[in-house]
């Protein structure tokens, strides 16, 4: 701690700019490992935590562990991490104190963990699946990196900053900030913590660090960057680490399949004569994929995953999957649940899919952020389709490089964790963003990423209604492949005879998806069907949009607003209680309101 001309240790007091020195390095996409069926070792558990209002272990530099001073008398210290009580990782602190239940500072967490070396030139890479908002990493006392966003991996190889015992503190800063994406506002709770799992992996010295295996030449975008072919054969790219040559051997054993490759410059690439059986909600085949690298000084690196092969597009105002036309039977859903939060598990995710599949739906919207990575693989396993979304939600800096740089990187990190899963068809660039000229430039960007990382899939983005002319009108909507509409008619414009006028005004030349609609009822609230707030009014509602939705055909899908009751800190009346109470499924994810029966009969008439 540096001390000013008398002697008295201020820079920690009046240094404003102390996070300057935690920007760089930047944990993001550029680093990010596919560890897609790789075996971690574990680092969840009870870890020591400080809720640090004030960020004073930056602004102090408490991960120096500097016990004593110049002179070797001890520091009065304000840290003492084997003193500090226990935080659950992963969780959000939110739910684990009363205390805590608002706190949006830093959380400081600490544990120390022992490293025997298995071989001398093996890399030890320290990956979190998810942390809110800002991440900083120290090992041993050296800061290593930080992470920013709320919802994506990210992780770092920390070998050299390695002993026998070693001790790791993490700063986790939950804070709302006007040039985060999110930004400052928005109808969820903002959940605080290390709230995914945390692992240590052991990688060779050169691995396999990314692939990205796809039916060949399948292509969404209608006007996108690659000439709309016939999927033929199976396309796979490989990416090595720490090595530029080389070989990679790719297997699929159930189609008969072992193809070597050489890799330049890092990479190798493989056009394979294959026709695997296509996956489909009906049909959800997934193919185990091996690939082994072997580098010219020996090292050899294995990777396994399950891939699904199918292709999705547009024609028209259609959706197509595999070249048949699909009608996306959906509903929106939060990562948000009662008892844990942003947190989630196996069985929370797989009794979602079992409510959707109750309702005879084919597909989520997965809003308003990446949600944790079995989601996806689960949804490959389930024939189950999925929208995916970076949170550029209403406002944000749009002017912002800072901003923009983060949105993108969220993007990418979204992009490259699930661009092998067969039920990932939609990526989403945002949702209810109004339409500026640096929205419009902001978000292009986006949909230009996301096709340059992965041309399979469409690009869409929950787009603006023009309420004045009432039509469908968004500058946006002419970069995408699909328009997702938001649209309230009947809860907050309460002139339902709206809807069918804009659905008639509008001509769009491509799919449009009604991706939410939909009002507030508190389950066991009765009324008429004029009465806010009851399941009466949900039920006259849902019959009311459905019954519009079905004289549109360029309606290619629906995602109601939404599966269930949600933490929502701006909703504060006596039917709300602090909750959105949308919800066909009341808050507990097991009461049903009436309302879910009708998207129940409707998607049934639906093949
Ligand atoms: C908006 C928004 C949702 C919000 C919903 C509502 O369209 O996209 O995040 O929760 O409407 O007002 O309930």
């Amino acid at each position: 701690m540096s001390n000013d001309k008398a002697g008295n240790f201020l820079s920690n007091i009046h240094d404003s700019a102390y996070l300057a020195k935690y920007r760089e390095p930047k944990l993001d996409n550029s680093t990010l490992i596919n560890t897609s069926g790789r075996e971690g070792e574990s680092l969840n558990g009870r870890w020591n935590f400080g809720a640090d209002w004030y960020d004073t272990c930056k602004r102090a530099e408490w991960y120096k562990e500097n016990k004593t001073n110049a002179a070797g008398d001890p520091e009065p210290l304000d840290w003492d991490w084997e003193a500090w009580e226990r935080m659950a990782v992963p969780a959000c602190w939110n739910l684990e104190r009363k205390e805590l239940h608002y706190f949006e500072g830093n959380g400081v967490y600490t544990r120390t963990f022992r490293y025997i070396p298995k071989d001398k030139t093996e890399r030890i890479i320290l990956r979190f699946e998810g942390a809110a908002y800002n991440t900083c990493v120290f090992v041993n006392g050296k800061f290593i990196g930080s992470h920013d966003g709320a919802s994506t991996p990210f992780n770092v190889d920390i070998t050299k900053f390695l002993k026998t015992e070693n001790r790791i503190i993490v700063t986790v800063d939950a804070r709302h900030h006007p040039l985060r994406i999110p930004m400052d506002n928005s109808d969820w709770f903002y959940y605080g913590g290390i709230y995914r799992d945390v692992f240590l992996y052991r990688l060779p010295a050169a691995y396999i660090k990314d692939w990205f295996i796809r039916l060949a030449g399948s292509c969404a975008a209608s006007a996108g960057s690659c000439a709309a072919k016939t999927p033929n054969g199976i396309d796979a790219d490989v990416y090595i680490a720490n090595e530029s040559d080389g070989s990679i051997k790719i297997s699929i054993p159930e189609l008969g399949i072992t193809k070597e490759a050489a890799v330049r410059d890092g990479k190798a690439s493989f056009n394979i004569d294959a026709n695997p059986e296509r996956w489909s909600p009906e049909n959800p085949k997934l193919y185990e994929v091996i690939l082994n690298y072997s580098s010219a000084n020996g090292t050899i690196d294995e990777v396994k995953d399950r891939i699904g092969f199918r292709e999705i597009s547009v024609k028209g105002t259609d959706i197509l999957l595999n070249g048949k036309k699909i009608y996306l039977k959906g509903i929106c859903v939060h990562e948000d649940h009662f008892e844990l939060g942003k947190t989630t598990n196996e069985d929370v995710i797989r009794q979602t899919i079992r409510d959707l599949k109750e309702m005879n739906g084919n597909y989520f919207r997965l809003a308003h952020y990446p949600h944790d990575a079995r989601f996806a693989r689960i949804a490959d396993e389930e024939g189950v389709l999925l929208w995916e979304e970076v949170p550029v939600y209403w406002s944000v800096a749009f002017d912002s490089p800072i901003a923009y740089a983060d949105a993108e990187n969220q993007l990418a990190e979204l992009v490259l964790r699930d661009r092998n899963r067969a039920s990932v068809i939609i990526w989403s660039v945002g949702n209810e963003n109004a339409d500026t000229d640096s929205r419009l430039v902001f978000m292009s960007k986006l949909v230009q990423k996301a096709r340059e990382l992965d041309p399979t899939r469409l690009v869409s983005a929950a787009c603006l209604i023009d309420h004045e002319i009432l039509k469908i009108e968004d500058r946006l909507a002419d970069t995408l492949d699909v328009i997702g509409v938001n649209e309230y008619y009947g809860w907050y414009d309460p002139d339902f005879s709206k809807l069918p006028k804009i659905l008639s005004n509008s001509s769009p030349d491509k799919p449009v998806l009604i991706c939410e609609f939909g009002g507030d009822a508190r389950l066991g609230e009765r009324g008429t069907e004029h009465d806010l707030w009851t399941e009466d009014k949900q039920y006259a509602l849902y019959e009311q949009q459905i019954a519009t939705m079905r004289k549109c055909s360029y309606i290619a899908g629906t995602t109601p607003w939404i599966l269930y009751d949600f933490r929502c800190p701006r909703r504060l009346n006596r039917y709300q209680e602090l909750f959105n109470r949308k919800g066909l499924i009341d808050a507990d994810r097991k009461r049903k309101k009436p309302a879910f029966y009708v998207m129940q009969r409707y998607y049934s008439e639906i093949e």
